[in-house]
């Protein structure tokens, strides 16, 4: 079994030795830039993961784990775009350093690059690899705009929340593992397993990055805190406060929500005092250990020996005490 540390190590050289070509510069060096910011690479280590569990070779999974990665980095570019961000992983964001039309094209090659790097896998594999990842990328465009759909209605149920971060979340994390899984022989049952494994720990990785967004230390965090409110964010955060509320807290809420001109400072200390007050982030993180306990459940369902399911343990473990 590889450990994380050196998974990351391979998916790490393996993405420092990519170049693109030169020309248009600014179709490509928003590419480069996006790529090389870091991050913490969580999608490609989890399909070398999925394959080494099931006892493949890894070096068979490379190009599809960069291609994972290619495509998060596709939606994180577009993403900013549609939620108006500044900063990305300490540094300025595409759609900010260049504009709004190199981060669209930029982001549009990239899902290309995504798809050619995951069709570099053994034949035998190729259709199914694919759908998967066919599914995977139309989950999250479903995930997104139902994000920005929320983003203007007043009430949404949590049930609707759960379903739209399943989408454009954890339906990444459960579809690297599976397509791991299937490049090393695995059966469509047990590829099924590990996928439920990986959506449940999606799910509590955004309900994470939810809280990280307005608890995240500023200097770790990597993105504006308090980004979320800013936007009216549905997120579990806000859904339970407008929840919770009592008359009072429920009238300031809904101001801080209606107003269109704000101070955004006051904005984001006024609504984080009023989750204070109702024990938000408590709550935000009952919601997120409870899915963290679902993926730990089909991780032991998991017809694998323990060593075998030793790293994605550890993994999981890792995920959801993160800082950024
Ligand atoms: C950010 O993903 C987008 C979410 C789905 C929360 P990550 O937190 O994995 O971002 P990087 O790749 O490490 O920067
Ligand atoms: C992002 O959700 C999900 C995708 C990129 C598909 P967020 O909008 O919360 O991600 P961050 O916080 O900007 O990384
Ligand atoms: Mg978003
Ligand atoms: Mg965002
Ligand atoms: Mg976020």
């Amino acid at each position: 079994m590889y450990s994380i540390q050196a998974l990351q190590d391979i998916i790490i050289q393996a993405i420092a030795g990519k170049k693109y070509p030169e020309e248009p510069a600014e179709l490509y060096e928003p590419m480069q830039y996006m790529m090389n910011l870091g991050g913490k690479r969580l999608r490609p280590a989890l399909l070398l993961m999925g394959c080494d569990a099931f006892g493949g070779d890894i070096y068979q999974a490379i190009n599809p784990a960069i291609a994972i990665e290619v495509f998060h980095n596709f939606t994180l570019m577009h993403d900013d775009i549609m939620d108006n961000a500044p900063i990305r992983r300490g540094k300025t964001t595409v759609h900010e350093k260049w504009n709004s039309s190199v981060g669209i094209l930029s982001g549009d090659a990239m899902l290309v690059e995504g798809y050619k790097l995951m069709m570099q896998v053994d034949e035998k594999v190729l259709r199914p690899v694919l759908e998967i990842f066919n599914h995977t990328a139309i989950a999250v465009c479903e995930g997104q705009q139902l994000d920005m759909n929320f983003e203007q209605l007043k009430e949404v149920r949590i049930e609707s929340y759960i379903n739209m971060i399943r989408l454009k979340t954890a339906v990444v994390l459960g579809g690297a593992l599976k397509i791991g899984a299937l490049i090393a022989g695995a059966t469509k049952t047990e590829a099924d397993l590990i996928y439920a494994f990986g959506e449940d720990l999606g799910i509590a990785f955004q309900l994470q990055d939810d809280i990280l967004d307005v608890y995240g230390n500023p200097e770790k965090f990597g993105k504006q805190v308090g980004g979320d409110i800013l936007s009216n964010k549905k997120t579990y955060l806000l859904i339970k406060a407008l929840e919770t509320a009592d008359a009072t807290q429920f009238q300031e809420l809904n101001s801080w929500l209606q107003l269109t001109n704000f101070d955004a400072v006051k904005k984001v200390s006024a609504v984080k005092n009023l989750f204070d007050q109702m024990e938000i982030r408590e709550k935000a993180e009952q919601e997120m250990n409870r899915y963290a306990q679902r993926a730990l459940q089909s991780l032991k369902d998991l017809p694998l020996d323990e060593a075998q399911k030793s790293q994605l343990y550890e993994f999981a473990d890792m995920l959801l005490v993160r800082e950024n």
